[in-house]
């Protein structure tokens, strides 16, 4: 195992995996999915879903990785060897090479605003001018694709570097500073006029809003900021010696993430609210209303392009994480070294990129594609920034629980005398709740 490399310390895998699990999906995603399925209720569901799915399944990856020291594939082969089960860690795989793709995207987006702000281009922008460069900005192919190629440069550069070298340093430092950023913006927002308008949105549940799709919605939102679903914390876990308490971990990176998503929620609505923008608007939702938070503050072009930083940071902690799966497959498997793997998996996460960075208008076709009739990057969140994640949760539920069996998790999960006190609740959940619950609101959107 300490060929394959190992966390420095506790502190280390913890940071690292948070660092994982913090990135676009809180602050990005999070904010604009919950703008487009009606606010208040459909925070409440996704924090069920964190709780009920995403803290069970969470535990299994963990558990799964540690007990076999091994990339996805490998996994489910050195458990049921000769089984059909390790293309469960394909879909992963193949999961991340997607994700990655149109993740790298956004975040490309937020080095863009980076730059933007420390050039001028961000000052004094009032709601229409916000908008207005957004829109420009994300119809310009060239740029797009430049700024999606620095990003996936820089992600493949610290994972071939290796897992405690060039993970665990970027995670320690400059997630706390974005953190208090954050307090400030959403201090700066909550105190804007009109802002109670957007806490009622957010806070006071409407249950004239629901249907089956805010369920696939939430649930989908939980894996993707949970980093579950295609062996992130798997692979993660299977860098963890013996002694690391797993219950502990899950729930601290739970508890970590979601606080970052609701406090997301806390600068992002009441602003909007108060400029009278609508909560609707899809994917460009936080970089059209940040700028005017920004605008309304003292020096808040240094802030703005501090905060487009960080950001650009936790999103590349999110990356290194994701590309690492597919990494750890063709070093494990097929035993290729390091570096040919990350650039490889690099290379062609950013060839699938391309058509994401060219769907806010660079080209037309992929602003909208025929049949579905959405932009490409829409689709491809969709596809596999949901489904499929929520498909390998099933998967991998189903694997712990029932083929692997619970009782050979929990002595992995309390091996060298880590107490767990829920334990019987989380067989409950990984048995049984987890399977049925992913199942029904998968199968439910067919109808
Ligand atoms: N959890 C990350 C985020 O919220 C994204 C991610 C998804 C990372 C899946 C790994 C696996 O930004």
């Amino acid at each position: 195992m300490s060929s394959r490399g190992n966390w420095g310390s506790r502190v280390g895998f913890i940071l690292a995996a948070a660092g994982s699990a913090v990135g676009l999906g809180n602050i990005w995603r999070f904010p604009y999915i919950t703008g487009k399925n009606g606010g208040a209720l459909f925070v409440l569901i996704y924090i069920g879903c964190v709780i009920v799915l995403g803290l069970p399944v969470m535990l299994a990856e963990f558990a799964l990785g540690r007990a076999t020291a091994k990339n996805p594939v490998g996994a489910f082969q050195a458990i049921r060897p000769g089984t059909k089960w390790h293309y469960t860690g394909f879909l992963g795989v193949l999961t991340g090479v997607m994700i990655l793709s149109f993740y790298s995207v956004i975040a490309g987006w937020t080095l863009g605003y980076c730059y933007k702000s420390l050039s001028g281009q961000l000052a004094a922008l009032g709601k229409g001018q916000a908008a207005a460069l957004f829109r420009s900005f994300i119809a310009s192919p060239w740029q797009l694709i430049l700024l999606l190629g620095i990003f996936m440069v820089l992600t493949v550069h610290i994972v071939a570097k290796g897992v405690s070298a060039g993970l665990e340093k970027y995670s320690k430092i400059l997630m706390p500073a974005l953190f208090l950023i954050m307090l400030l913006l959403m201090v700066r927002s909550l105190t804007l006029p009109g802002a109670e308008k957007g806490l009622l949105f957010y806070l006071k549940p409407d249950f004239a809003k629901i249907n089956g799709r805010v369920f696939l919605e939430a649930m989908g939102q939980a894996f993707f900021s949970l980093s579950l679903g295609l062996g992130t914390m798997l692979t993660y876990g299977s860098y963890l010696g013996k002694k690391e308490n797993l219950v502990s971990s899950a729930a601290w990176v739970a508890v970590l993430d979601t606080s970052v998503a609701i406090l997301a929620g806390f600068i992002i609505f009441p602003a909007l609210f108060s400029q009278n923008m609508a909560p609707d608007q899809g994917p460009g939702l936080v970089f059209a209303i940040l700028p005017v938070i920004f605008a309304h503050m003292p020096g808040g072009m240094g802030f703005a392009a501090l905060f487009f930083l960080l950001l650009a940071v936790a999103a590349l902690t999110s990356t290194i994480s994701i590309l690492e799966v597919p990494v750890a497959f063709l070093i494990d498997e097929k035993k290729w070294p390091r570096r040919r793997a990350a650039w490889l998996m690099g290379a062609l996460a950013f060839a699938f990129g391309i058509p994401s960075a060219l769907s806010g208008g660079g080209m037309k076709f992929f602003s909208r594609l025929p049949v579905v009739h959405v932009d490409f990057l829409s689709l491809w969140d969709k596809v596999w920034g949901n489904v499929a994640l929520s498909v390998g949760s099933l998967l991998i539920a189903i694997f712990v629980a029932h083929v692997w069996k619970t009782a050979n998790a929990l002595a992995e999960i309390t091996a060298g005398g880590v107490s767990f006190r829920l334990a019987r609740l989380w067989v409950m959940a990984i048995k049984y709740v987890c399977p049925l619950l992913i199942l029904v609101v998968l199968v439910s959107q067919f109808f």
